[in-house]
């Protein structure tokens, strides 16, 4: 089928690709026309394990423009996957998604199915719907499909090639069918519904998510309080089929560009609703705390951190991404700087992303060993894999003081003992 994709971020691009592979015709379309011209050179703007190479092994199916007309003249499908960030309230901004519905009124020919795989608030798609129709001939009524997208950065094309299920929402049959058969090829469940519930199951998904990780955040930080140890309490609790394994990583709170604006979006609609999701409300505050837990826990050993090297482990929301949005890292080095720590940072991959935003105040390193040698403390921000195989001991070595506070629990309790270090993590004894 002739699939238009627009937007090229990280829902977008990975979806393009994707249905390329399965022997579809797709025209990625984005304003920004400085990705527009590296993705035509087979370059991705973002970082995503193994697109690159499914971009150039399926360069014949995809190709790449900012040009409306030649996006939208043709297309059998419209699949729209702008961004959908937060405004100042909390609530949805929604005024990409709405330009790219004036596009489809000026530029579509026929009658393209459009997908709204953005993440938008329950009744959006309704309300496009009738937006896009009122602006049409008469004889021109397009359909519309919720299509919600269910994938983690870092693995997002085993997430789209793999999913646990698509849902697909609307009120037409046709639409669909249609849509059922561009994804018929994956071989993976379908969820059939109307608008509104597909909406919710995207919103209700990811609230569930946030809220299972404020939820062992805050029993980790009980757990330091009673002597228990939560790396043990969540394996345990895992074991249960009707709780499940995943999910329950305490740390120092969920980041990124989904967690924290669906989770505010929903909460703000709910209480527009007047029905306020109260443990949402909840999740939410809890995980703006559970940041800067570990700043409380250096203070157990400096009063201050005015003068004092800090060294910053990870600066990405998570592991296998440089995206850094609404990463803890952002919250923690403005405090550090503000209180007048001299700050060092490495991160594998994330440093061209946020050295974007503090391009002065942050020494940069290019190697672990860089970042802690002559340290007077040390804050792990993110669990990458160098961090996990880093040698131990090197910290004693190399660091002023060897005072390393782990918000990602990246070492075990009995590996960090008798390494002359002191180690503090989350919802775990401290090592002395
Ligand atoms: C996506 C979703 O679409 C969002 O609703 C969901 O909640 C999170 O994931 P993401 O892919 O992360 O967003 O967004 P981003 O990386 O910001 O990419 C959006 C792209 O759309 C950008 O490349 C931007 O240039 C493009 N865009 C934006 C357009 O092409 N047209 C516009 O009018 C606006
Ligand atoms: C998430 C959803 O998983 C995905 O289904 C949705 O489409 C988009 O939002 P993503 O934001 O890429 O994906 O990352 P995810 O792996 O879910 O992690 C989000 C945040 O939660 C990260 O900051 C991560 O560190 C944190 N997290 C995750 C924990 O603190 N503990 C956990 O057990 C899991």
């Amino acid at each position: 089928m002739k699939i238009t994709v627009v937007g090229t971020g990280y829902v977008g691009l990975v979806t393009g690709v994707c249905l390329a592979s399965i022997g579809h015709e797709v025209i990625c379309v984005d304003i920004n026309s400085r990705k527009i011209e590296l993705l035509k050179r087979g370059k991705s703007p973002i970082y995503e394990s193994g697109l690159e190479e499914m971009l150039r092994e399926h360069r014949n199916n995809i190709s790449f423009t900012t040009d409306p007309v030649e996006a939208y003249s043709d297309a059998q499908i419209i699949m729209v996957g702008v961004g959908t960030p937060e405004r100042a309230d909390g609530s949805c901004d929604l005024t990409y998604v709405y330009s790219v519905a004036d596009d489809i009124v000026e530029y579509s020919q026929g009658n393209p199915v459009i997908v709204i795989k953005s993440t938008v608030p329950i009744g959006t798609c309704q309300k496009f719907k009738k937006y896009i129709n009122s602006r049409m001939e008469k004889d021109r009524q397009l359909s519309v499909v919720s299509n919600p997208e269910f994938l983690s950065q870092g693995t997002a094309i085993k997430d789209t090639l793999h999913a646990s299920r698509i849902v697909i929402g609307s009120d037409d049959g046709d639409a669909i069918r249609t849509v059922r058969e561009v994804y018929e090829p994956f071989g993976i469940p379908i969820i059939e519904t109307d608008f509104q519930s597909s909406e919710m199951i995207k919103y209700a998904s990811n609230n569930y998510l946030a809220l299972r990780i404020s939820y062992i955040n805050e029993i980790a930080n009980l757990c330091e309080e009673v002597g228990a140890d939560i790396t043990d309490v969540a394996c345990g609790m895992g074991y249960d089929k009707r709780i499940g394994s995943m999910f329950l990583k305490a740390g120092i709170g969920y980041g990124g560009s989904c967690f924290p604006k669906d989770t505010k979006a929903l909460y703000w609609l709910s209480e527009n609703q007047g029905a306020a999701l109260k443990t949402i409300r909840a999740t939410i505050d809890v995980n703006t705390e559970q940041k800067f837990i570990i700043l409380k826990k250096a203070a157990k050993y400096y009063d201050s951190l005015k003068g004092l090297t800090v060294a910053v482990l990870g600066l990405s929301f998570k592991p296998g991404t440089d995206d850094v949005r609404e990463a803890p890292s952002l919250r923690i080095i403005p405090a550090l700087i503000e209180t007048g720590a001299k700050v060092k940072a490495w991160d594998p991959i994330a440093v061209s992303n946020f050295s974007k935003l503090f391009p002065d105040v942050v020494t940069y390193c290019r190697t672990i060993e860089e970042t802690i040698d002559g340290a007077d403390i040390c804050f792990i921000l993110t669990e990458w894999q160098d961090v996990i195989n880093f040698d131990i001991s090197e910290y004693a070595s190399r660091m002023k003081k060897p005072i390393v506070i782990d918000g990602r629990n990246c070492y075990a309790i009995g590996e960090v003992k008798g390494k002359g270090i002191v180690y503090e993590s989350i919802g775990r004894q401290a090592v002395k």
